[in-house]
């Protein structure tokens, strides 16, 4: 009798296992995909993107923007404001579509909008992108989720939508 049940419990735990392993895979399917392109990454103002002038919000279209970044220990460039004071936060209205286009110059670091489906793994040599929707009003954080030294949890940046 007690056999009987040890072999219900076995299949049922089986099916719980698989249906939350086929979730997973759904969820991980609905987001978008990360393209990878290749920089040096000694010279990456070499690179269009990266040039001084190009780093931090450009405005592409109506509704449309790219965001250059390079990241490197332990610090996000996104530029420089009109007062050439670093820039550590990003205006961008609501319904906007926004390319992320990040690169480092070091070790490997992370780019995460908590709150927001853009998560990217930086590596040297690479340039990360990634484009998204921003629908939703309110302060996102920037920050890095792969572990790069002593100043890691520093690396950090806002993103504004209104
Ligand atoms: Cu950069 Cu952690």
């Amino acid at each position: 009798k007690y056999e009987k049940l040890w072999l219900i419990f076995g299949v049922s735990s089986l099916i719980v296992f698989l249906t939350v392993l086929g979730i997973g895979a759904f969820y991980k399917g609905m987001h978008p995909p990360s393209h990878l392109a290749t920089i040096d990454p000694q010279n990456v103002e070499a690179h269009e993107a990266f040039k001084e002038e190009n780093l931090g919000l450009r405005q592409l279209d109506e509704d449309k923007y790219i965001v250059s970044v390079i990241a490197s220990a332990f610090n996000y460039n996104l530029g420089k404001d009109e007062d050439g004071a670093s820039v550590n936060n990003i205006r961008i209205p609501v319904g906007s579509t926004v390319v992320f286009q990040v690169t480092t110059t070091d070790v490997v670091h992370g780019f995460q909008l908590a709150g927001t489906n853009v998560n990217m793994m930086v590596e040297p040599g690479y340039i990360s992108s990634l484009e998204t929707e921003f629908n939703k009003p309110g302060t996102y954080t920037l920050l890095c989720n792969e572990y790069c030294g002593t100043g890691h949890h520093y690396m950090a940046a806002t993103v504004e939508v209104y």
